[in-house]
């Protein structure tokens, strides 16, 4: 190992700036931790940059579409808190969050059949970091994370991170298939490997966009309990689905065995980084703890802004509006891809959420035909950033939920006729050659 000193010195006596100011050396590049290793930026963002120019068309990012929010509302929602309750919005706050936000946050899951006190409810930056402390709690480098595949870019990040090893779960158009999380399960405790967790996004999934039906959640409960696997049941989408009633959550039928990850993110606005877990006590109290390490206490300002719209708006009203909004961009994606994708490509079709995962012929290759994509202005998320050991290279996920119906045509115009040129030239010079997908590939938070 080279010290630090030597390298800086060594590059001064040469007239040269210090390794660390602005350089592309990175002087400290032997003393990270091991888990830092797990952290890389993924290879597409550069293209992404490119995708985010007006003139393409994104199914690739998953922005909730926060405009059809009532923004003078929530503007002077905001301005009066500070104004009116400044002292106590501008303060620290307790690291389990805002009690009156917790018992609000009870009165949202019991629209998913949950009962839970607010004493359960651990407020969160997002339910991005409340996965963060779950797998900081759990995880020790090479613990068995079960996830199905694919499962959200996000999580998988977090997973690396932390130096989990994540084992896929085979998932169809219903959600988790019980035989082989059963079957997986088995294999990994006959070879002694330590189960942590099963990560699952059952309703809405991202990135399939399937929902786990409601035999199988009970199945994959019971399957889970006699195995002693605790449930991570993350759920973002839950109250965005275009037909009848929500789901059911899997936390309602086991408090004990699921620790609940939800989010305002989706059904308010992913700006005010408010999401919480709820969790069995002894769980909690470690995600207090953690909590306060990482941030002492979430921003008591975007919680009672939160708090303040829950008590005072037609929050239930504002989600209908969303999930209408998203159900005619979900129509107009499924009958472009009806009516222009030639027939050997195939897609699942989502009865609410942002995504759609589509499957194309044997032989093509999503991330290498993102470049292209991206030059005939259509972009998408490659399949490879939803599995951690970066298989998926036939699937690409499109998002509905950010573009107006007419771009979304537009866009599936452009990208089938990609797909047609791509599949052209694999009739004509045979299979791409394989290529190396290694390691979990996090596009960024506008793509998540
Ligand atoms: C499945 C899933 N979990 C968690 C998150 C993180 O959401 P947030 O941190 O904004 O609550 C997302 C965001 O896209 C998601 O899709």
């Amino acid at each position: 190992m080279t010290p630090r000193r030597w390298a800086v010195t060594r590059e001064l006596d040469h007239g040269q700036t210090p390794a660390t100011q602005g350089s592309r050396i990175d002087a400290y590049v032997d003393r990270y931790a091991a888990r830092a290793t797990g952290m890389v930026a993924s290879e597409i963002r550069a293209l992404f940059a490119v995708a985010s120019r007006p003139e393409v068309v994104s199914l690739a990012g998953g922005m909730p579409y926060v405009t059809a929010l009532p923004l003078d509302m929530v503007g002077e929602l905001v301005s009066d808190l500070v104004t009116k309750r400044g002292p106590v919005a501008l303060q620290y706050g307790s690291g389990q969050g805002d009690p009156h936000l917790r018992e609000q946050i009870c009165d949202v899951m019991r629209l998913e059949g949950i009962h839970a006190g607010a004493d359960d409810v651990v407020v969160t930056v997002g339910s991005q970091q409340a996965l963060d402390l779950i797998t900081r709690i759990f995880i020790d480098p090479g613990d068995v994370v079960l996830a199905e595949g694919p499962s959200y870019v996000g999580a998988l990040g977090t997973f690396a991170a932390y130096q989990a090893k994540v084992v896929h779960i085979a998932m169809d158009d219903q959600g988790i298939v019980p035989e082989s999380l059963a079957q997986t399960i088995y294999a990994l405790e006959t070879a002694g490997a330590p189960i942590k967790f099963l990560y699952t996004i059952p309703t809405f999934q991202n990135p399939a966009g399937v929902t786990l039906n409601f035999a199988r959640r009970q199945q994959v409960l019971d399957i889970c309990q006699r195995a002693g696997i605790l449930i991570i049941e993350d759920n973002p989408y839950g109250l965005l689905g275009f037909d009848g009633e929500p789901m059911r959550a899997l936390r309602a039928d086991n408090p004990d065995g699921v620790v609940y990850l939800g989010s305002f993110s989706k059904t308010l606005a992913p700006g005010f980084r408010v999401g919480w877990a709820l969790a069995p006590h002894a769980i909690r109290d470690k995600l207090v703890l953690a909590m306060e390490s990482a941030v002492l206490s979430h921003s008591s300002f975007t919680q009672l802004a939160v708090g303040q719209y829950l008590a005072t708006q037609p929050w239930r009203e504002q989600i209908k509006t969303f999930r209408e909004l998203y159900r005619e961009r979900r129509d107009a994606l499924l009958e472009a891809l009806d009516a222009l994708m030639p027939p050997e490509v195939t897609w699942t079709r989502p009865g609410g959420g942002f995504f759609v995962w589509a499957t194309l012929p044997e032989g093509l290759d999503s991330k290498a035909i993102l470049p292209r994509a991206v030059a005939e202005r259509v972009a998408f998320v490659p399949g490879t950033g939803f599995f951690s050991d970066g298989s998926g290279a036939r699937h690409m996920r499109l998002s509905f939920c950010f573009p107006e119906p007419d771009r979304i045509r537009e866009g599936v115009r452009r990208l089938a006729g990609v797909i047609e040129q791509e599949m052209q030239i694999r009739d004509t010079f045979g299979t791409a050659s394989a290529r190396d997908h290694n390691g979990v590939d996090t596009p960024g938070p506008d793509l998540a």
